[in-house]
């Protein structure tokens, strides 16, 4: 039988069909400039590479079904992605990696824009295959539905021509870090277009996208000629150290309501867009934890990192009680979903799920 089953023009109408991702076989890829910058000098995970151990990968899975079980019940179609061996070398004419990285998150890699599935450029050289754990997906997605469009935008070559050196001293220190994100100077360079999944989000009409590690202006600039019916806005947010993926900084809730970290706010100049169509931005409240979770690449801000389910429910991380308690005063009905133990694998309830079908259309918020 024929019908649409793709169709997602934002972050927050009614989600009825989801993929929610897997950890089997995750690897910790070895360095390679992008990722490098993006670890903390004091991170656990400096000088680490391999598999990941068996059982954080059990733990991960198992709260990976609970979700997608949850999800289930709440009447979400739910599919999950095919792994690929994640533990292979990946060479092209331009680079080699000796490990991948895995099938988690899904929102790193795919990008729905109505009709369209688009797989993004990504910009490690260890992710340069991961939209294949994916494909059985869209070729399943391909055949039911004769309206979908499976996009892939254009392979990067990820020369070292693609990151600045200057990122890949050893210690760099955060102070020099904050300075050189205020002046948007990434460790990714203006070579060729690339992009993150992650670092879009989507307002109807409108896409907000994150200038920073993982997607360069050329990549901005390859979305905004992709999408000739939206506009598309480039934000950054100075106080991010080690700015990649919006959505543990700015989290839109409904139509008119944005979280935003309070260490990362979006600066004045760019939030035009917002106030003059009466949009509050509030600050999101404090995480729970003072650290991330062992063997972690993302900051204690996944706190932030929710799946709305409707405009009225979200499903937020449940060891994450002043978020909890801050969805709840904004008149949001708060799903718990026990999710820690998984974030090592790239984050947390938005990362870990690609959007496939959200009940609505595609809406002009910013007239
Ligand atoms: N920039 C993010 C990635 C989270 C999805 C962080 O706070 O670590």
């Amino acid at each position: 039988m024929q019908k649409t089953v793709v169709n997602s023009w934002n972050e927050w109408d009614p989600l009825k069909h989801v993929i929610v991702g897997r950890a089997d076989n995750c690897h910790i890829p070895p360095e390679e400039p992008a990722l490098d910058a993006k670890v903390p000098e004091d991170s656990d995970m400096r000088g680490q590479w391999g598999r990941r151990p068996q059982e954080t990968i059990d733990r991960a899975n198992e709260l990976l079904d609970n979700f997608a079980s949850m999800l289930e019940g709440r009447g979400i179609r739910v599919d999950r992605p095919t792994p690929i061996d994640h533990s292979l070398p990946a060479t092209t004419p331009d680079f080699h990696t000796d490990s991948q990285f895995g099938c988690m998150p899904p929102r790193d890699v795919l990008l729905t824009v109505g009709s369209e599935m688009l797989e993004a450029t990504m910009s490690y050289r260890c992710r340069w295959f991961e939209y294949l754990n994916y494909r059985p997906l869209m070729q399943q997605y391909f055949n039911e539905d004769p309206n979908f469009r499976h996009e892939s935008a254009p392979k990067p070559r990820l020369t070292d021509a693609d990151y600045h050196p200057d990122y890949l001293s050893e210690k760099i220190g955060v102070e020099k870090r904050l300075k050189w994100t205020a002046e948007k100077f990434f460790v990714t360079t203006e070579e060729e277009p690339l992009f993150d999944a992650a670092d879009v989000l989507r307002f109807g009409r409108d896409l907000v996208v994150q200038h920073g590690f993982t997607t360069n202006l050329k990549g901005i600039e390859w979305l905004r000629r992709h999408f000739p019916d939206h506009r598309v806005h480039a934000v950054n947010f100075p106080g991010d150290p080690y700015p990649i993926h919006i959505d543990a900084t700015f989290t839109p809730l409904r139509p008119g309501l944005i979280l935003n970290n309070p260490q990362r706010r979006l600066p004045e100049d760019q939030r035009e867009m917002f106030s003059a169509n009466d949009w509050e931005i509030v600050d999101a409240a404090q995480p729970a934890h003072n650290a991330p979770p062992p063997l972690c690449y993302s900051s204690t801000w996944l706190s932030m990192n929710v799946l709305v389910l409707d405009p009225k429910t979200v499903c937020v991380e449940a060891s994450e009680v002043y978020q909890m308690e801050q969805m709840d005063k904004l008149g949001m009905e708060v799903v718990p979903v026990e999710l820690r133990d998984a974030y090592a694998f790239g984050g947390g309830l938005h990362c870990c799920t690609a959007d496939v079908y959200r009940e609505g259309g595609c809406e002009d918020y910013f007239p």
